[in-house]
């Protein structure tokens, strides 16, 4: 197949192009942002020594995204790598256990492992366990290269209708994906599974999920699974099998320098829910995180399409749906009366929030209980003088700013926590000009100690 030796070429070229660029930058400077404030800009790698004052905001700039498996596939609300890279770098002493217990796609634990640490994670959902587990699973260079040239010249052989009994029944496929996608997915699919075992089949897996989207129907840029008409999104033959080989190359690329960075540090992905985690009291040094926020990502939604792929589910996504911190999934007859969480600057907030919707004053206030129960379990398996560091933005509820770094705050002392540092992250993308008072387009860290 003359256009999949042709993808090769050019990913070949792209992945030694990118080889001589790959340096370390460290750059401090202090700009004026929008709202005239002088703020500290940080580019690449933060110094684990960076003078920072309580409230202080930076705008730290990101260039490893996609280095390492980092960029194996797409996660909604990921970590930038540099930020956990600077928490463990702060705040963790050799030999540190480092647990992330809403790790989605894993960002803190390839971290910690690319720092010299053993990590736990823990997520509920199935998809992010599966990624976590591939990002985070050193492969041999020598198998995975004898792998990937393998499963490439099978995927040359392809021819329709080969695979039917790979394609996934779910609701609304068709609308989905073109029948040809549905295709070329299950072929690739199919060769994966009848080929590879272990660690190396579920890296292929990942590889081919990290395509899904792309080559379905919906909109490549938005959190939730939606088809946009007036988008015209170009889906054409050809277009699974050649996304995938481009991936698999960047991915191999990406595994191998990760395999040989990362040497003998493990991650153990643990049951199951991050109110109630499967660890021994004061076993964790170091617990760093970036929850959900309230009401505003659906995960599973987000990768509804790759969740059938990949036989992680079948039919309705509700009882996955159910379990999320955060969740919309909520019943009328939990949110018929106002609830307090007693911490007075969220209950009014919520109160405001009840008298224009009762179900997303309910949707907030179910969030900081389960927050607090999360804070309760951090509490119980850090050891004494152990940090649990969340990173956590705003929301807006019914339009009332909704900040649950403040409640957070206050729910951790109520915990036992004590406060050790505060500051902000300017989130990069929303760095345009709205009115003080509306803007929400700040990460808040909070750094708390038992
Ligand atoms: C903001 S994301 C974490 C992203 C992560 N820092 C990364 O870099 O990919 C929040 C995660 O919390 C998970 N989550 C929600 N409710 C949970 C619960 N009750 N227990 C464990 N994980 C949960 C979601 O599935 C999601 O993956």
């Amino acid at each position: 197949m003359e256009i999949i030796d042709s993808i090769i070429e050019k990913t070949s070229q792209k992945i030694a192009k990118s080889r001589k660029t790959t340096k370390k930058l460290i750059n401090i400077s202090t700009i004026t942002n929008e709202f005239q404030e002088q703020i500290t800009r940080v580019d690449g790698d933060i110094p684990a020594d960076l003078k920072i004052i309580n409230g202080e905001r930076f705008l730290f700039i990101s260039y490893e995204q996609s280095r390492y498996t980092h960029g194996l596939h797409k996660y909604p609300a990921k970590f930038f790598p540099e930020l956990p890279r600077f928490l463990i770098q702060r705040y963790a002493q050799k030999g540190a256990k480092i647990l992330d217990p809403f790790m989605g796609s894993a960002t803190t634990n390839v971290e910690a492992m690319l720092l010299g640490f053993d990590s736990f994670g823990v997520d509920i959902d199935p998809f992010a366990k599966l990624l976590a587990k591939v990002k985070t699973t050193p492969l041999d260079e020598y198998e995975l290269r004898v792998a990937t040239n393998y499963i490439i010249e099978k995927i040359k052989e392809y021819k329709p209708n080969q695979a039917v009994e790979y394609i996934p029944s779910f609701p609304y496929r068709d609308n989905w994906f073109a029948s040809f996608i549905l295709d070329e997915l299950s072929f690739i699919k199919k060769v994966i599974i009848e080929n590879l075992q272990n660690d190396i089949k579920d890296f292929f897996l990942i590889t081919f999920s990290s395509i899904i989207r792309n080559v379905s129907n919906a909109d490549d840029n938005c959190t939730r699974t939606v088809v946009r008409k007036r988008l015209h999104k170009q889906i054409y033959p050809s277009m699974a099998l050649v996304k995938f080989v481009e991936n698999l190359l960047l991915n191999q690329y990406r595994m191998i320098e990760f395999s040989k960075k990362a040497q003998s540090n493990q991650t153990s992905i643990i049951e199951y829910d991050a109110k109630n985690i499967a660890l021994e009291d004061s076993s964790i040094d170091l617990a760093l995180t970036s929850p959900p926020y309230v009401n505003a990502v659906d995960y599973p939604r987000t990768h509804q399409l790759e969740i059938y792929w990949l036989d992680l589910a079948k039919d309705s996504l509700l009882e996955l749906k159910k379990l999320q911190i955060g969740t919309e999934t909520v019943y009328k007859k939990e949110y018929e009366s106002l609830r307090r969480t007693g911490i007075d600057i969220a209950d009014s907030v919520i109160e405001k929030i009840y008298y224009k919707d009762k179900r997303r004053a309910y949707i907030a206030y179910k969030f900081l209980a389960d927050m607090e129960k999360n804070l309760q379990e951090i509490y119980r398996v850090l050891k004494p003088n152990g940090y649990y560091i969340i990173a956590i933005g705003n929301n807006r509820i019914r339009g009332e700013l909704f900040e649950s770094w403040r409640y957070l705050l206050a729910l951790a002392q109520r915990v036992g926590f004590s406060i050790e540092l505060y500051f902000g992250s300017e989130i990069i993308k929303h760095f345009i000009k709205v009115k003080r008072e509306e803007r929400i387009n700040t990460d808040w860290v909070i750094v708390l100690r038992k």
